[in-house]
């Protein structure tokens, strides 16, 4: 389904990142409904597989029939200036939540954002950028914007770097500057972020090989779970937004562990759950996003709750359980 009427004839579409998950959905979400935009899709691809760190695969593209780009945004600015483009989506970036070097992450993050948003001011480019619910820590939710913004990794903090600069005085915007802090997001297309996949991809895996899943203890952990559509629908309704702004990207709403695995095995049959200890200290114990500024500046409307999400998710599932990849 297309999210607006304009049909983008001629308009030229960059994504960052977007041989990962979110950037590849959204470049064959432009191929299938705007077919007469220009789409390129950078991506700085993994050198390794496993990765040690969650970089994009090829495998996301294959059926994209625009241009694809392989390069990095920390170090190949003069290649991506002398690009054409009127919409910057920003994907790019270290998704890993877990990655501990902070020299790594806030050069990849932030240092090359603020690099990227000058080229695209340059150009009079609107961008949209993807920021995190990570920039909340563990801040009681509901969480909303401008507040308990308490970063408990490097990750969170680089995101809120982000946020700050599109915020701040500093930033004179020529074209408006859209940033969306995802929360849980799951959808076909995670499969090669390995670990850092949602748990619901993990958990439906897990189940189908081995009919045993591992939670962290005691699985009552609350999160905003949201489908990669309703953050595709968000994404391309910030192309219309008046101002700049920074936006939550959630369902709204929040669920357990222990629910997802109540879903889970209403589509693919019981299987066993065992309890382990949880070794990361910064752990979120409980996200939701108050998603109703998004919904009044940017027409955001959620479409998929949680059952319903992980049931159009269960046949993707299904077949990459199968998988040999
Ligand atoms: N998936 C989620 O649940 C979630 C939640 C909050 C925020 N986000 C943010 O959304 C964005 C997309 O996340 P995703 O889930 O698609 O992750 P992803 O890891 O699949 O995609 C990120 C992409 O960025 C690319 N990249 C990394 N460093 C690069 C560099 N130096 N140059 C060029 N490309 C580089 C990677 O190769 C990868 O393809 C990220 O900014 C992430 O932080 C995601």
């Amino acid at each position: 389904m297309a999210y607006i009427s304009e049909t983008l004839a001629g308009a030229r579409i960059l994504i960052t990142g977007g041989a990962g998950f979110i950037g590849s959905n959204l470049a064959l979400y432009f191929q299938q409904h705007h077919p007469k935009a220009r789409v390129i899709a950078l991506d700085r691809f993994r050198e390794h597989t496993p990765p040690s760190t969650s970089l994009g695969h090829f495998k996301n593209l294959i059926g994209f029939r625009g241009e694809v780009l392989g390069a990095d945004i920390t170090c190949d600015l003069d290649r991506i200036a002398k690009l054409d483009f009127d919409y910057l989506f920003h994907q790019a970036a270290i998704s890993d939540t877990t990655n501990t070097n902070q020299t790594l992450v806030l050069r990849t993050n932030y240092q090359a954002f603020l690099d990227l948003l000058e080229i695209a001011q340059s150009k009079g480019a609107r961008v949209i950028y993807a920021s995190s619910a990570g920039v909340y820590g563990n801040t009681p939710a509901p969480n909303v914007v401008g507040q308990g913004e308490v970063p408990e990794n490097v990750y969170g903090f680089s995101k809120l770097c982000m946020d700050k600069h599109v915020l701040g005085r500093s930033c004179r915007a020529i074209a408006p500057i859209v940033g969306l802090r995802y929360f849980n997001v799951y959808g076909p297309g995670e499969f090669y972020k390995h670990k850092s996949a949602s748990m619901i991809l993990q958990l439906g895996l897990q189940a189908l090989k081995h009919q045993e899943v591992k939670l962290f203890e005691f699985g009552e952990q609350q999160r905003d779970f949201v489908y990669i559509e309703d953050v595709i629908q968000a994404n391309v309704k910030a192309m219309c937004a008046s101002a700049s702004g920074v936006y939550n990207v959630g369902y709204g709403g929040s669920h357990s562990y222990n629910e997802i695995v109540r879903l889970l095995q209403q589509e693919l049959g019981d299987f066993k759950v065992r309890y382990i200890k949880n070794p990361y200290a910064f752990f979120q114990e409980h996200t939701c996003a108050d998603i109703s500024p998004a919904q009044q500046a940017l027409d955001y409307q959620p479409m998929y709750d949680l059952q319903k999400g992980i049931e159009a998710y269960v046949p993707t599932i299904r077949a990459l359980a199968q998988c040999p990849c």
